[in-house]
Formats: C-alpha cells, sequence, structure tokens
C-alpha cells in the first residue's frame, strides 16, 4: 500500500498521535489536510513529549517530508510559535522537511476573535464549545470567497485588496457583536511581518504530492479531530468546519481519490467528547469519572475536561462507512482494565422503535437512548501489551465483539502512549 489515510472515527482524541508517529516511521511524506490549530496531537518518543496542534507528526522524524495541506486553516503566527517551540526540542525544519500549501487560507486575529465573541454571546443550548482558535470564522471567509491565503502574502498590492475584500464583511458583522472595527493598517503590517516566516515553506503541493506518488513515494495523511465532528456527516451544528473524513483527504491536498489505498480508522475503545451536542453514551457517574482520570481525558489544546462514556458501536460503525474505513486501531483499551461489566452500546431507541444508526435531526438525536449489551470486564493489567497472549481472554472477547458489531477489522491494537506498546494484526502500509 503506498497511501495511507488516517482518521479519527469518533469525537476526536482516540490516541491518533501514537499511530500517526508510528506508521511515519514508514512513511516518506505525512500530510495535513484538513482542520487547523485546534488539533493537538501528542508525540511520547524515548520518553520525550511533544505536543503538536498544526505541524503535521511526521516533522519530528528525520528524513520525512511534512505537508500542511491546503484543506487546513493555518494561523501564521501560531505555525512561527509552534515551529520556534520544536526547534527548541531539536527538531530540524527546513524548506525540505516542510511545505505549505499555497492555497492554504490563513486564520486572521479578527478569526478567533469572533469564534470567541460569538460563544460568549450565544445562549445555552447554542453554544458549540469550540476551541475558539478561528477555526469556523476562517473557513466561512474561505467558502464566501474572501480569505486571505499563503500566496496572497508575496504581493503587496494582493494582500491589501484582499484585506479590503475580508473587511468589507467582518467589520458590519463586529459592530452587530459591539466589537470595534478592525484596524487595517495594523493588520496589513502584522501581515507584512509574518509574510516572510510563512512564505520560505510555501509550495505547489498538489505537484509535489502528484510527484512523490508517481515515484512510489509512501504518503500518510494525518487526520485531525474526528468523523463525527464532521460538518457533513457529524452530530451537526455541534461540529468543527471542515470535512474531518477521509474523503476529505484527496480534496485536501490535491492528489485524486483513487491514490489512497488504505483508511485507517482510530478507535478509542470507550467514548470521549469535548465541547457541546449530544453524546448518547455519556456517562454521568463513577464510572464516568473513572474512564476520564484512567484515561487521563482532558484536552491538549484547551485543558478542558473531557466527556467520558461507554463504547457506541452503533456511532463507529455509521463512521467505518463513512470514511471507507479498512481497518482500525483500537486504542487505550487498558483504560477498561478493572471494571467488573462493559457496556457496548448496539443501537438506539427512538419514540418506542429500535435504530442501529444515530438520526441526522438533532431533536432526534437528543431523544435517542443508547441499548446496550453488557460484557464482562476483566482484573488483568493489559497496559503494555504486545501480543494476543499478553491479553486476558475476557479483553480479547470485548475486542472481537467490537470488530463484529462495528464490521471493520482490527489492525491494530495500542495499549499504552509508548509506541512500541501496539500488537499489529495488519500492517496499512503493507503490500
Ligand atoms: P472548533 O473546531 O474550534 O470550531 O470546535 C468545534 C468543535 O470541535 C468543539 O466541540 C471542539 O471541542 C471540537 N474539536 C475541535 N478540535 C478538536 C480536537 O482536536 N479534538 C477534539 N475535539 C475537537
Amino acid at each position: 500500500m503506498a497511501n495511507v489515510v488516517v482518521v479519527g472515527a469518533q469525537w476526536g482524541d482516540e490516541g491518533k498521535g501514537k499511530i500517526v508517529d508510528w506508521l511515519s516511521e514508514r512513511a516518506d511524506v505525512i500530510a495535513r489536510f484538513q482542520g487547523g490549530h485546534n488539533a493537538g496531537h501528542t508525540l511520547v518518543i524515548d520518553g520525550k513529549v511533544y505536543k503538536l496542534h498544526v505541524l503535521p507528526s511526521g516533522v519530528v522524524r528525520g528524513g520525512k517530508l511534512s505537508v500542511i495541506g491546503n484543506g487546513v486553516v493555518l494561523d501564521p503566527w501560531h505555525l512561527v510559535k509552534e515551529i520556534a517551540t520544536v526547534r527548541e526540542q531539536g527538531v530540524d525544519i527546513s524548506k525540505e522537511t516542510l511545505m505549505i500549501a499555497e492555497n492554504t487560507p490563513l486564520i486572521l486575529p479578527i478569526h478567533g476573535e469572533l469564534d470567541r465573541a460569538r460563544e460568549e454571546a450565544a445562549s445555552k443550548g447554542t453554544k458549540i464549545g469550540t476551541t475558539g482558535r478561528g477555526i469556523g470564522p476562517c473557513y466561512e471567509d474561505k467558502v464566501g470567497r474572501r480569505a486571505i491565503r499563503v500566496a496572497d502574502l508575496a504581493d503587496p498590492a494582493t494582500l491589501e485588496a484582499r484585506v479590503d475584500r475580508a473587511l468589507q464583511h467582518h467589520n458590519p458583522l463586529r459592530k452587530g457583536l459591539g466589537m470595534p472595527e478592525v484596524n487595517r493598517e495594523e493588520l496589513i503590517a502584522q501581515l507584512a511581518e509574518i509574510a516572510p516566516q510563512v512564505l520560505e515553506f510555501a509550495a505547489p503541493v498538489w505537484k509535489v504530492l502528484n510527484e512523490k506518488r508517481k515515484a512510489g513515494k509512501r504518503i500518510l495523511f494525518e487526520g485531525a479531530q474526528g468523523a463525527l465532528l464532521d460538518i457533513d456527516f457529524g452530530t451537526y451544528p455541534f461540529v468543527t468546519s471542515s470535512n474531518v473524513i477521509a474523503g476529505q483527504a484527496a480534496t485536501g491536498v490535491g492528489i485524486g481519490p483513487g491514490s489512497i489505498d488504505y483508511v485507517l480508522g482510530i478507535v478509542k475503545a470507550y467514548t470521549t467528547r469535548v465541547g457541546e451536542g449530544p453524546f448518547p453514551t455519556e456517562l454521568d457517574d463513577a464510572d464516568g469519572e473513572r474512564l476520564g482520570t484512567r484515561g487521563h481525558e482532558f484536552g491538549t489544546t484547551t485543558g478542558r475536561k473531557r466527556r467520558c462514556g461507554w463504547f457506541d458501536a452503533a456511532l463507529v460503525r455509521q463512521t467505518c462507512a463513512t470514511s471507507g474505513i479498512t481497518g482500525i486501531s483500537l486504542t487505550k483499551l487498558d483504560v477498561l482494565d478493572g471494571f467488573e461489566t462493559l457496556k457496548i452500546c448496539v443501537g438506539y431507541e427512538l419514540d418506542g422503535e429500535r435504530l442501529d444508526y444515530l438520526p441526522t435531526a438533532a431533536d432526534q438525536q437528543a431523544r435517542c437512548k443508547p441499548i446496550y449489551e453488557e460484557m464482562d470486564g476483566w482484573s488483568e493489567s493489559t497496559e503494555g501489551a504486545r501480543s494476543w497472549n499478553d491479553l486476558p481472554a475476557a479483553a480479547i472477547k470485548y475486542v472481537k465483539r467490537v470488530e463484529e458489531l462495528i464490521e471493520c477489522p482490527v489492525a491494530l491494537l495500542s495499549t499504552s502512549p509508548e509506541r512500541d506498546d501496539t500488537i499489529l494484526v495488519t500492517d496499512p502500509f503493507a503490500d
């Protein structure tokens, strides 16, 4: 397999960082294709912890090309800071190792301000619980054809015209929210100052990746967030503003859909969610607390406590379908160690009827009651297991039942944050 897409199959935070890092050793190119610095990917390599938000995980491995594709929204000031942080940790970043698509839209300070102002102004029930990073407003400007893109930074006259176009939209909007007008000259000066530090990495990514593909190089597409936060197929409107599902890998860098050979879905052995929105299997009790504590469920980007609940097989079956997932990587199985009984959601009850998927209408989603199947837990530790023989019979039974219910095989099983604590069933990059 030449090209592998990694996507989160729940609401994000499934443990993609470790798996992407594990696979990136075998890849030549690692590409981000959606999202922005709302993501938080933690990598633990030889005990050293790297926290990445917008840089592809490949940057921490020498000799790889890391790519930020046009599907990403890029905050240039954040980018420069993140590069400085990882450089301080000894990571080599140059224009040979990092490329940014010229058609990537830029997140401006006004996007973050708008994001936060809207959240503050939202009434109960309408708040999204965003990361406040300006992701939504930037994607709105992209679709509204008024975004400033990386290539615009190269020409002062174009940049000024783009700023004026954006402000024509933003100033009236800000006025309505009681925010001050944007200082045009200051914004232009800020952009002009940061421009060289971004342009250093600018490249026609679509062209470079197509050449790499023709040369037989292996491309790893690194998804951020999770399929249930997808703008089309997630729990709308409590979603992020990009397509998160695997199909976005193609449009988010400019490569044909036929170039994708394997889609690996990352699936946590239970469920978590940050921010607002429906969560049928959420636990508000001691079991939920226990999952959160054992699983260290706090957001990498915002530090917020994640909501926790039982594994929802109906939802993952759905995301396996919408992303065309070939195989999954099941993560954090060890967090379930010591539970006497485990529950798996197999479908929902809605107004007396049984459904095997979560309906689209928000009011129906809110009324769906999970239908559970109970399984025996295990008392032994699975932490650090590296082969099936290291797992108790009840844990194997749980994994097999997950596979059956989601109708997708397990390719990898991750049993700790350490990269080698992984049980390999199928190598997504194997021919
Ligand atoms: P936004 O992406 O900042 O607009 O936030 C929209 C929703 O997506 C909120 O519920 C966030 O908590 C959630 N979200 C965004 N990025 C991540 C992530 O990397 N992991 C988990 N949830 C995320």
